[in-house]
């Protein structure tokens, strides 16, 4: 189908279906063991309803939102997602490319199949970027990555702590790892790829599962950039990297492509933000809570930011969108998500994201399934 005739962000899921190599497909669409995970983050915004306030003048509506303290024109951050090639020659920069012309904020994949800086410089001035870490064995290598992001001007880091080891993505198992453009990148930046196991598993032995509290304050010292711990579940969690003085978290389970039966972001977000309440007043200033996985409408939006979060992360819906259509197809998923807020927000009776607050949705049914 032609772009005039995408409507929604299923739409593009349907059309990288049918057109993407059975490898792609299968690394991108793929969760593990036997995906109840990544239904789940489907099924729980569906049992969250809304409580819609009338009367209240939304005239004119404002989506736009900082998220760790940078402008942001959409409440949506692209979250990362590596080996963009595998499903359009110019990968990441499809996402880059549209990003800066709508003020939306990409973090970019440690795995990325462009180089770092090939992404750092399709930006515009000004463009905001975060950076997605995997944290290698050797700590140099992770220590020059997070310095030269510094230095390159990304202004977030984030921590992927739900990763110590890969799921198994049986999908993408099955299909053996093949060499091509996008992959031979990610092999000469980071050591130790396997070539046995599927696509995920080849380029991600590099992991360190060592990574452990401790290595905290190390972080704090290579680095000034705010860091965010992303695919934390639990309030137990949510308060040690509070108490390491951190930037924020994301509640995250990679997608359902790490532990299956692992809740939901959001499913856990009441519970974090109760417990987060006990160190200060909420909204806190000095630490923000992300919640990404299942979101393709913009009421899943919504829903995840009136009870507590700041702002939600976006993978496969901005990665399906170029496969076909490159670039425009990333800026017609922001465009899609721009009408589904603006109508979204009138009929909900918030006026800007401020006004999103935890009284406008009823989330009694979310643990009860
Ligand atoms: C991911 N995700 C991910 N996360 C991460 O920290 N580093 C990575 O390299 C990747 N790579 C990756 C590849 C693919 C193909 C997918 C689908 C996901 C997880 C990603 O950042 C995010 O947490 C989820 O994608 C959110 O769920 P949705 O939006 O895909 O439902």
């Amino acid at each position: 189908p032609s772009l005039d005739e995408i409507v929604n962000l299923h739409d593009f899921e349907a059309v990288a279906k049918a057109i993407l190599p059975p490898k792609a497909w299968a690394y991108y669409s793929s969760a593990s063991d036997d995906e109840i995970t990544i239904r789940e983050n489907r099924a729980a915004y569906q049992r969250i309803w809304f409580r819609p306030r009338v009367l209240r003048d939304v005239s004119v509506v404002d989506w736009s939102t900082t998220i760790l303290g940078r402008r942001s024109s959409l409440p949506v951050y692209i979250s990362a997602t590596a080996l963009g090639k595998l499903g359009h020659p110019d990968g990441e920069l499809n996402l880059t490319r549209a990003a800066g012309k709508h003020g939306v904020i990409q973090m970019i994949p440690t795995l990325a199949s462009c180089s770092f800086d090939e992404i750092v410089d399709a930006a515009v001035p000004g463009q905001v970027q975060f950076v997605q870490l995997y944290v290698n064995r050797d700590r140099e290598i992770t220590r020059k990555y997070v310095q030269h992001a510094e230095k390159r001007g990304v202004k977030g880091l984030f921590i992927t702590v739900d990763a110590p080891q890969l799921g198994r993505r049986e999908k993408d198992m099955r299909m053996k790892f093949v060499d091509e453009s996008g992959v031979a990148k990610v092999q000469e930046n980071q050591s130790g790829v396997k070539k046995d196991e599927g696509v995920a598993r080849a380029i991600s032995s590099f992991i360190d599962p060592s990574l452990s509290w401790k290595d905290i304050p190390w972080f704090k010292s290579i680095t000034n950039m705010p860091i965010v711990l992303k695919g934390v579940a639990t309030p137990e969690d949510a308060l040690m990297a509070y108490d390491h003085g951190l930037a924020g978290i994301v509640l995250s389970n990679h997608g359902g492509r790490q532990l299956d039966t692992a809740r939901s972001g959001v499913e856990n977000l009441i519970e974090v933000v109760a417990a987060l309440k006990t160190r200060g007043p909420w909204p806190n200033p000095r630490f923000e809570v992300f919640v990404d996985g299942g979101i393709r409408r913009a009421s899943d939006v919504l829903k995840a930011i009136a009870l507590g979060a700041s702002a939600v992360g976006v993978g496969r819906a901005f990665m399906y969108s170029f496969c076909a259509y490159g670039q425009d197809g990333v800026e017609k998923a922001f465009q899609i998500f721009r009408e589904e807020l603006e109508m979204n927000m009138r009929l909900l009776g918030a006026r800007t994201i401020d006004e999103l607050t935890p009284e406008m949705v009823d989330a009694s049914a979310l643990h009860s399934h």
